[in-house]
């Protein structure tokens, strides 16, 4: 009984809140600012969160657009591995997988971290949230800044056209570090207290609050620099430059790979920082690295994942079977169905084909019926 509550209790920690904000694009319709605390009663917002998006008058569609991108990018960037991203589909009902440490929950932290950044350094440049504006250019020793009083003097539309409206990153970062990692740092704060009961939510909380922090850094560390010349003729005499976010299709890339070179971690006490931290955990076969620090660029987990081959209740993952998969290449059925085999189904579709053009102006096609071979794991 004992036992049973602690893990009742346990159970409630953790899935009070996380990334359930990704919720947020699967809601109906557009959504305003009176929204915001019908999100916390739904568990979707915590109670910060909540507050930040009534603060923020306009930021609500944004987080809406960010969460949808996220939820698309991520099921295409997994579409043919055996994890594949549908558990994000379930939130705010948060599925094992995402909450137990594994490294695509490490995944989705920092992409969606990085996804806010992206969207709305890009937002703020567009004019849609009104506490933001285009983000500083940047400025280069050498180069000719237009005349300042004649700058001055222009309408802040005018200035856009002139020397052009980067993304406003520092706003964007600012932001998604507070919205993102408020749940953490809170827990974290808590489990840091010693004596601490619960030194697996403190170990949570470290690494999603690292996590977050590598999608910071790879959203700023991708971002491009775009220059505008205003010389007389294209002389080039002044220019301006301003910074400018990669598609999200590129940060989502990039973390994938960080993904597949992910480490494990564990929390260790240290005494000269009076606080525990993420060390690597070594291998007992393998000489022990002198360096067990945890890179800033490098995303962790602690638990190693499953396979995610069958289904499996304890992770809540439904497993591969039934899965489309291809003869060969990314999500062949060798790799997909993880050896049981599959089944092969020939099925027939109907296409438009031998198009002719008749002048003028239409397109005449016949119907063609083909077999296409649909194959699908046991
Ligand atoms: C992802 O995997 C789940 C579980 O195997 C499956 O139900 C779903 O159809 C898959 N989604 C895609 C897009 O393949």
């Amino acid at each position: 009984m004992k036992l049973l509550s602690a893990c009742l209790l346990f159970h409630l920690l953790v899935t009070s809140s996380a990334i359930k904000w990704l919720a947020v694009g699967r809601q109906n319709g557009p959504l305003r600012r009176s929204d915001c605390r019908r999100l916390k009663r739904e568990t979707i917002f915590t109670k910060d969160q909540s507050r930040m998006c009534t603060e923020n008058a306009d930021i609500i569609p944004v987080l809406k657009h960010s969460s949808e991108t996220v939820i698309k990018s991520c099921k295409t960037l997994f579409g043919r591995n055996r994890w594949n991203c549908s558990s994000i589909e379930k939130l705010p009902k948060l599925s094992r997988d995402l909450t137990i440490g594994s490294k695509e929950q490490a995944f989705v932290h920092a992409f969606s971290t990085a996804s806010l950044i992206q969207i709305i350094a890009q937002a703020c440049a567009s004019g849609s949230i009104s506490s933001c504006s285009c983000g500083t250019p940047i400025r280069k020793r050498k180069e000719l800044e237009p005349d300042k009083r004649a700058r001055d003097a222009m309408s802040t539309e005018n200035r856009h056209a002139f020397i052009g409206c980067g993304h406003n990153l520092r706003f964007a970062t600012k932001f998604a570090r507070n919205f993102a990692d408020v749940p953490w740092d809170k827990r974290l704060r808590k489990t840091t207290r010693r004596p601490t009961k619960n030194l697996r939510l403190n170990k949570r909380s470290l690494t999603n609050l690292h996590n977050n922090r590598v999608g910071r850094q790879v959203a700023n560390k991708l971002v491009q620099e775009k220059c505008r010349c205003h010389g007389t003729s294209g002389s080039c005499t002044a220019k301006s430059c301003w910074r400018i976010v990669p598609s999200l299709e590129k940060i989502g890339k990039h973390i994938q790979v960080l993904y597949g070179e992910s480490i494990q971690v564990r929390a260790k006490f240290n005494k000269k920082k009076e606080k525990r931290v993420l060390i690597k955990v070594t291998n007992p076969f393998k000489k022990a690295p002198i360096n067990k620090n945890v890179k800033p660029d490098q995303l962790v987990f602690y638990t190693i994942s499953p396979d995610y081959c069958k289904a499996d209740e304890r992770f809540e993952t439904p497993g591969t079977t039934g899965r489309t998969c291809e003869e060969v290449g990314d999500g062949s059925c060798e790799s997909l169905c993880c050896g049981r085999g599959y089944t092969t189904e020939s099925i027939k579709v109907v296409e438009r084909c031998d198009c002719k053009y008749y002048w003028c102006c239409y397109i005449k096609c016949s119907k063609c019926t083909k077999l296409i071979e649909v194959h699908q794991c046991r």
